[in-house]
């Protein structure tokens, strides 16, 4: 009985305490906890989901489109007019993409190009350069050749140009005459004339023709002849004389 009485004794003692210690204090901090796990526990599925929505997303666009990784999906940010559209088909065009760029970044990038052009048999060459050449000589041919009244002068001139080297007609009728009266202009030449020992050929000047070729029609003959920094003092220019000759030696001279 003493030892009933005692072990009762006991647990009412350990039983007292315990029932002591769930203070209103103690109860609100459990729920706190209560609600703070929850709260990461949210958290985590959260972070979670949003991780594999982000993983999800490139390979659905790495399926769809090769294309969505080289150039940015954002449509908003893409030019899209006719013009933008037509060059990136033709830099595509241009690509191989069968093969890998870091196998071969040559054939990655100019392979389709290879397949489509060859090399035109008038040329030793061929390239964007070329094609764009020829393009803009077209559209350079369609300006030359409409006349309008807001023509600046240099514009003008230019398309007087065109026209009088276009006029085949007019160039037959005239022949050799432009030529022979340009070398008469210039007092005249041995070879281009009948009675050279008795006109001319007292007085003729190689020098005044050279000059007058220069000055008046930029023609460099015998003399080439330009302004030029000099090489040994950059602050000072000078006129470089050069002679102009089928020797492969070239006499430069010097005028300060
Ligand atoms: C060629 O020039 C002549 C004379 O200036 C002119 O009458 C003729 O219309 C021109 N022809 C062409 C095709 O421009
Ligand atoms: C011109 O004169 C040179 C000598 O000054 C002479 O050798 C040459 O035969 C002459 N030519 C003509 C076409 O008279």
């Amino acid at each position: 009985m003493g030892k009933s009485e005692s072990q009762m004794d006991i647990m009412e003692k350990s039983g007292k305490p315990g029932k002591r210690r769930w203070t209103v204090a103690e109860i609100s901090l459990s729920i706190l906890l209560l609600l703070v796990s929850c709260a990461l526990a949210g958290l985590v599925v959260l972070y979670t989901s949003a991780v594999k929505e982000q993983s999800n997303r490139p390979s659905v666009s790495k399926s769809s489109t090769r294309e969505g990784q080289l150039f940015r999906s954002d449509h908003n940010n893409v030019c899209t007019t006719a013009d933008c559209v037509s060059a990136a088909a033709w830099l595509l065009q241009n690509m191989d993409k069968s093969v890998k760029p870091c196998d071969n970044f040559y054939q990655y990038a100019c392979g389709g190009w290879l397949e489509r052009h060859v090399i035109p048999e008038t040329s030793s060459h061929h390239s964007v350069i070329d094609i764009l050449r020829d393009k803009l000589e077209i559209v350079l041919k369609g300006v030359l050749e409409t006349e309008s009244e807001q023509d600046r002068d240099a514009v003008k001139k230019a398309k007087v140009l065109y026209s009088s080297c276009m006029n085949e007609s007019l160039i037959e009728q005239r022949d050799s005459q432009p030529l022979l009266r340009l070398i008469e202009s210039i007092g005249d030449w041995p070879v281009a004339s009948d009675d050279w020992n008795t006109t001319t050929g007292e007085t003729w000047s190689l020098e005044d023709t050279l000059a007058t070729l220069t000055a008046r029609y930029h023609k460099k003959v015998l003399l080439d002849m330009n302004v030029w920094t000099d090489d040994q003092d950059s602050r000072r220019h000078i006129i470089c004389v050069r002679l102009l000759l089928i020797t492969a030696q070239t006499i430069s001279t010097v005028i300060y």
